[in-house]
Formats: structure tokens, sequence, C-alpha cells
């Protein structure tokens, strides 16, 4: 036992000579039982502490990147802005070829101010809505917009909720969450495959009379590496050439 909870159970057989296990033996083996279930909490205690630091460490880092990336951002999306325009209107007065290169470049300015956009959302934490929300309906929603775009590359998004799922929350920031991890699912099944979004009420077994939504996307895609899993919820780490990590 340690702090009056459980932690494991040493069972006892007869030794060699078949003789019963001594009082002196008893007492021996209980003070060892104490020190082992002492160092197995003090493990758990010290993963805990180290998870703790991770995350701690993880947040203070997007509280720095976000203000640094909402001045960055405003700064260069106005000059974008008149390249683009600039661009745009540069492109009519060619022919051919050289007309494609404009568009293409258009194209690259569009990526930067995509980057830019993901930026901003990565510092906008403050001003969140808090609004009753049904997941399973919103989840839904999602799922329609990006059946198109899953059809073309031979995938298939069903939805699975069985009753309505009400909380308070952000519907927007929601429905963007829901559509990055989508569209994650759909970029690593290329050659196609299905994706389940999976609703559910979690009883909280600590708290009765409390309940978690549960939302699941599943792909069948090749699953995420264990090197890869750790960084995931880094900003800008991604392993996809046109990926931005965020
Ligand atoms: N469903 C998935 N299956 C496999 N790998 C994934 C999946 N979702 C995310 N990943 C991995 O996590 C990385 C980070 O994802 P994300 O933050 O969305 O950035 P991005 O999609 O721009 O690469 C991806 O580059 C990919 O390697
Ligand atoms: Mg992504």
């Amino acid at each position: 036992m340690a702090k009056n909870q459980l932690i494991g159970l040493v069972l006892l057989g007869f030794d060699r000579s078949s003789s019963m296990i001594r009082k002196s033996d008893a007492a021996l083996l209980l003070q060892l039982a104490e020190q082992a279930s002492l160092a197995f909490q003090n493990a758990a205690l010290y993963r805990e502490q180290q998870e703790r630091l991770v995350r701690l460490h993880r947040a203070d880092r997007l509280a720095a990147m976000g203000q640094l990336a909402a001045g960055v951002a405003h700064e260069v999306r106005n000059p974008l802005t008149a390249i683009r325009s600039t661009m745009q209107y540069l492109g009519t007065t060619v022919e051919g070829s050289h007309r494609e290169l404009f568009e293409d470049l258009i194209g690259e300015v569009d990526r930067i101010d995509h980057i830019i956009s993901g930026l901003l959302n990565l510092a906008r934490t403050g001003n969140l809505q808090r609004l009753p929300v049904d997941l399973a309906d919103l989840t839904e929603q999602t799922v329609r917009f990006l059946d198109h775009r899953a059809r073309k590359q031979n995938a298939k998004i069903s939805a699975q909720s069985s009753e309505p799922i009400m909380v308070e929350a952000d519907p927007n920031q929601l429905r963007q969450v829901f559509l990055n991890l989508i569209l994650n699912a759909l970029q690593a099944m290329p050659e196609g495959g299905s994706i389940i979004v999976d609703c559910q009420i979690e009883p909280d077994r600590s708290r009765p009379s409390q309940s978690w939504a549960q939302i699941r996307i599943i792909d069948d895609g090749p699953g995420i590496p264990e090197e890869v899993l750790r960084n995931v919820l880094d900003p800008f780490f991604t392993t996809k050439s046109e990926g931005t990590g965020l």
C-alpha cells in the first residue's frame, strides 16, 4: 500500500523445504513490499511531473510564438496584398507561358497567405466564443463539407453519432479542428481508404455526475510513428513537403 492505495500484491508459496513461512520472514517481506510500493509511487509521480513540464514548456512556447506571429503576420500581409494584385494585373498584360508564370507566383503568394492565416489563428486564443454546440451536428457538417474532396481521392468519410452531444464551445474554432484532423486523415491516405468520425459520450469514472464528449477521427492510413507522435503538437512540425505544421 502507498497512501492508502493498493499498489500491488505479493503472492507467497511454500519454500523448497515445504516449511511454513516464519513470522520474521513475513515481517521482512512486508517491509520489502512497503519499500517497493513507495518506489513504484515515486516513479509514477516522477513521470507525471515530467509530463507536466513538457506541457508547460509547450504552452510557453506557443504563447511566445503567438505574440511574435501576430506581429509579423500583420506586417507581412499588407505588402503581400499589394504584390498579389499587381501580379494579377501584370499577368493580364502578357501571353502564353509567361502568363502561367504569373499564375504560379500568385499561387505561391496564396500559400504564404495561408501560412499567415495559420499563424494568426495560433495567436488568437483570447476571444473565444462560448455557445451551445451539438458536436454530432458539427462533425456531420464538416464531413459533408469534405465529402466531395474525399471522393476525388477514392476515400469515404462516415460520421457515427447516435444522439446529439451538447457542449459549450466555440463552434468556428471546433469546426477548424475537425477540418484539420480530417484533412490530415485524407492526406495520410492518398490512395484512398475510409475515415470514421465517431462521437460518443463517455462517463467520467471519478465523477459519476459528469461525462466527457469523445470525438475520434479514425483513418486506415499508416498511422503516426512514435518519433513523429512526440512532435505533432509543435507548431511548424510537419513531415509533408507542402505542410505547414499548423
Ligand atoms: N492521420 C494521420 N496519419 C498519419 N500521420 C499524421 C496524421 N495526422 C498528422 N500526421 C503527422 O503529423 C504531422 C503534423 O500534422 P499537422 O500539425 O496537421 O501539420 P501538417 O498537416 O501541415 O503536416 C504531419 O506532417 C504528419 O506527419
Ligand atoms: Mg495538417
